[in-house]
């Protein structure tokens, strides 16, 4: 690479566009971050479909160093379709504890005992078959073609908004992933769709720390809503507090949240509507 070109790749990793790059100066410029910034991750140097499952479910809601903390845990104490899918819920709850969002866990667990069943243990590798797993989007599914099974398939995420925005549409807003898509679609590295996906995951990371969170800029983009004071908050510490304790009566568990009993029993209406808990006469635990 000529010492010009270099230098224009420099600029052109953090800087807004004045011009838009052409397809050919993008792609380089996203190899030759990966290739000095690529993030070594555990579920990146795993191979098997499960593994790489519980990875991007995770992942969905949740940041990448929280998911360090747990991953290996969980996999420690599930490292199969098989051990997931035979596990009471509150285990798996357990090991799910500081992720939030506990319905993924039981999704998680639910995909589990439909590979036991219908898929002899293993995944399907089409994003179609996918999709109809319990708590597997478009998103997640297309995810796991491209990571487990390196499948060109073209899918957005956040961080890879993110990258697109920021190299064709600095200067928009309300940006479509209508009009990312074709972009994705002619830039993919159809030879090497894992990676090519990996890198521009870290891209658009070092984006969100560098420039600010580009996302903004899409006509998709939900805010998360603060979870301090959260129904969401009050939900996850009952759940904790079932998996501690395996029965509650609802006085106590109202006592415990300290929140009156009106409240208390809402949150348990949404949890038990969710199927993450059971109610038998006046006591609660894990369904
Ligand atoms: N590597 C593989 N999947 C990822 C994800 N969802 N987020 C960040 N890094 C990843």
């Amino acid at each position: 690479m000529s010492e010009q070109r270099s230098r224009s790749h420099a600029q052109g990793s953090l800087c807004a566009h004045a011009e838009t790059p052409s397809l050919g100066l993008f792609r380089s410029s996203i190899w030759s971050y990966y290739r000095k910034q690529g993030r070594d991750l555990p579920w990146r140097r795993a191979r098997e479909p499960y593994r790489i499952l519980v990875s991007e479910i995770m992942l969905q809601q949740t940041q990448v160093d929280r998911v360090l903390k747990k991953y290996d845990e969980f996999l420690a104490a599930f490292p199969d379709f098989a051990s997931l899918a035979a596990a009471p819920l509150r285990d798996v709850l357990k090991a799910w504890q500081g992720l939030g969002y506990n319905r993924r866990a039981l999704a998680l667990k639910r995909s589990a005992e439909l590979a036991m069943r219908d898929y002899n243990g293993q995944l399907p590798d089409s994003a179609e078959e996918l999709e109809s797993f319990p708590g597997i989007g478009k998103a997640t599914a297309s995810a796991v073609c491209a990571f487990a099974f390196n499948r060109p398939v073209v899918f957005i995420e956040t961080n890879i908004r993110t990258v697109f925005i920021h190299f064709f549409f600095s200067g928009r807003k309300e940006v479509k992933d209508a009009e990312l898509l074709p972009l994705l679609e002619q830039s993919l590295d159809r030879e090497n769709p894992r990676e090519w996906y990996y890198a521009l995951m870290d891209y658009g990371a070092m984006l969100k720390r560098t420039v600010g969170n580009l996302s903004r800029k899409s006509a998709h983009y939900h805010r998360q809503q603060p979870f301090k004071g959260s129904d969401r908050q009050l939900r996850g510490r009952m759940i904790r507090l079932l998996t501690e304790r395996k029965r509650m009566g609802m006085k106590e568990l109202a006592e415990q949240l300290g929140v009156p009993a009106a409240k208390a029993r809402i949150i348990l209406m949404q949890l038990e509507k969710d199927g993450l808990i059971k109610k038998t006469k006046s006591m609660v635990s894990i369904a």
